[in-house]
């Protein structure tokens, strides 16, 4: 028997889906080409479909990714040169608040207890804030903001960007798009379908951010440099790998004279050994 969680998710899939699956296995749309025409047939519709859904006007752009947490990184990533702004009362919200650090950029945080919301009149935002951060329905705590307080928001702060976490309320909640700049969610919760998915929906003023931000070299490059790093190791492990194999390239070649292949190893390994 199926388990029905009553939990913000992943939740048990929607009830169509295995149809979908066997539907979409018997048309071979899992073999498709990503550039293939009837691919991008299929993209449109799931755009326009999302659009209507969810009431998204054309003026914002909709990017798939393949997590909440990744989207947080891309959002930060983009839109931000130094300053976020972060509403912070639970796990999730304080996730958005760490992964600015962790790009390396001075976020700002209004903190209050778990399970509680926010006076959003009374908090001070830093001027230099270029993205307000705060998380519609923070899952680790149950706590929803009020949509309304979310317009008046971007309505009391009109020069700076407006992130909206709607994770574990899409695609009930419903967003006023012309007073949010990012918002986002991924599939595994209200939409009942297999993690791996996530969904941002950007206004032209934070893709206007970005280009900004990418024109003046200022898109931080973190990832690449740790991908080097791991690039550093893999040097340390032929150093540490080379005196391994002079002791014991005997026992890990065949014998001499037994397979061509291997005396050619041992050839090339002694010939650079002893240069
Ligand atoms: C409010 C909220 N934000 C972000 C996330 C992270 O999303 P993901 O698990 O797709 O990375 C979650 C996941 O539970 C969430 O509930």
């Amino acid at each position: 028997m199926k388990k029905i969680f009553f939990t913000p998710g992943p939740s048990q899939i929607f009830p169509t889906i295995p149809k979908h699956l066997k539907e979409a296995l018997r048309k071979d749309i899992l073999s498709l080409s990503h550039r293939s025409s009837r691919f991008k047939k299929i993209f449109y519709k799931t755009v326009d479909d999302l659009r209507q859904l969810l009431n998204i006007p054309k003026s914002h752009h909709i990017f798939f990714l393949s997590s909440g947490t990744e989207v947080m990184e891309r959002v930060i990533e983009n839109c931000v040169e130094k300053h976020s702004f972060h509403f912070v009362n639970g796990g999730f919200s304080q996730r958005f608040f760490e992964t600015a650090i962790e790009l390396k950029k001075v976020p700002f945080r209004h903190q209050v207890a778990l399970g509680d919301g926010f006076d959003f009149d009374k908090v001070e935002i830093n001027k230099k804030t270029e993205l307000i951060c705060v998380t519609q329905n923070e899952t680790s705590t149950g706590v929803a903001l009020d949509k309304k307080d979310i317009v008046l928001l971007k309505k009391n702060h009109p020069d700076k960007l407006l992130a909206v976490d709607i994770v574990s309320s899409a695609p009930y909640v419903n967003i006023d798009y012309s007073f949010a700049d990012l918002v986002f969610f991924s599939v595994q919760k209200g939409f009942g379908l297999p993690a791996g998915l996530a969904v941002l929906i950007v206004s032209p003023e934070a893709i206007e951010k970005s280009k900004y931000l990418i024109n003046k070299g200022a898109i931080t490059k973190n990832i690449y440099r740790e991908m080097n790093f791991y690039f550093l190791e893999i040097k340390l492990l032929l150093k540490e790998g080379i005196p391994y194999f002079k002791t014991e390239y005997k026992n890990l070649l065949c014998p001499e004279g037994s397979c061509r292949p291997c005396d050619e190893r041992r050839k090339q390994f002694l010939m650079n050994v002893n240069e």
